[in-house]
């Protein structure tokens, strides 16, 4: 993220707006330009033995572009979203970030993470240091920030995903919610390019996946590259500007997210769409 403004007012023009949570708000999320390729995908293939679990995959997010990646369980979204920062390595093919191939190791990978924020299901929070020392850990360690510069970076974050008052606490004190989003304000804290997020409020009890996709949707609108993989549609509708379904490790369908929702055109995101609306 380039700059750290607080978020973007509410569109005054929704009469709910003070009482809709953000993330049901309808918004026109391609109002928000987007610019050159910053994460770009071509012809990917990657197997885990007999599994072929990334087929053929182009996928180009843009600057400023938010993009929902859904689909069945076992369809290759998290393989996907590991190989960008490189947890996972691939066959063949190409990634680029901000122009650059992944690096394979060392000082440029080390540098390449930085630039990828990436956010999980499980929390992942340092169980034993307080939240503060959560969200600077990265920053002072792998960038060499000054401690006193990271502590004041943090803080910022903290308010911003409106945990500001937790900052002395254990993980443990903090309810799912709050943890995901100090686990957001972590990967701000390394001045990401581009954010990927994997399900990540699939662990969250219902009353707490709203603060945390309210979080996402100001990232949202103050301009910030983000691939999700979510299945919450209120979401995708408020946010995104495209929608990419995934099966079987192919990306079987693009479009944006009120298309999608709504004209399907493969028998596979029908099905799918129909099973998850279902519920
Ligand atoms: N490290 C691994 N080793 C072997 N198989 C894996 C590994 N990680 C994921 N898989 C398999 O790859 C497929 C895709 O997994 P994943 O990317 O996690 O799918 P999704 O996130 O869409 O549920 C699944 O069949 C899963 O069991
Ligand atoms: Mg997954």
């Amino acid at each position: 993220m380039a700059d750290l403004a607080p978020p973007a007012p509410s569109p005054t023009s929704n009469p709910d707006a003070s009482t809709t949570p953000a993330a049901t708000r309808r918004t026109a999320p391609t109002d928000r330009p987007v610019g050159a390729p910053l994460v770009e995908l071509r012809a990917v293939e990657k197997h885990f033995g007999p599994l072929h679990v990334l087929q053929h995959i182009d996928l180009t997010v843009h600057r400023g572009e938010v993009v929902v990646v859904i689909g069945p369980s076992g369809s290759g979204k998290s393989t996907l979203c590991r190989t960008i920062n490189r947890l996972e390595t691939i066959d063949s093919g190409t990634i680029t970030v901000d122009g650059k191939e992944l690096p394979q190791e060392g000082r440029d990978l080390a540098r390449l993470r930085a630039d990828v924020g990436m956010v999980f299901q499980s929390f992942n929070l340092f169980a034993h240091r307080t939240v503060l020392d959560n969200v600077t850990l990265g920053p002072i360690k792998a960038k060499g920030v000054k401690s006193s510069v990271a502590k004041a970076h943090a803080r910022d974050l903290l308010d911003r995903v409106g945990v500001g008052d937790q900052a002395q606490k254990l993980p443990a004190q903090l309810s799912g919610g709050q943890q995901q989003r100090v686990a957001i304000a972590r990967a701000l804290a390394m001045d990401p390019k581009v954010m990927l997020f994997d399900e990540p409020t699939s662990a969250l009890d219902p009353e707490m996946i709203n603060e945390v996709l309210d979080v996402m949707v100001g990232l949202a609108r103050d301009g910030m590259t983000m691939l999700v993989v979510t299945h919450e549609m209120g979401f995708a509708r408020s946010a995104a500007h495209r929608v990419v379904f995934m099966d079987g490790g192919q990306i079987v369908e693009e479009a944006d997210p009120e298309t999608f929702f709504t004209a399907p055109t493969s028998n596979r995101a029908r099905d799918f769409l129909s099973k998850i609306l279902t519920h």
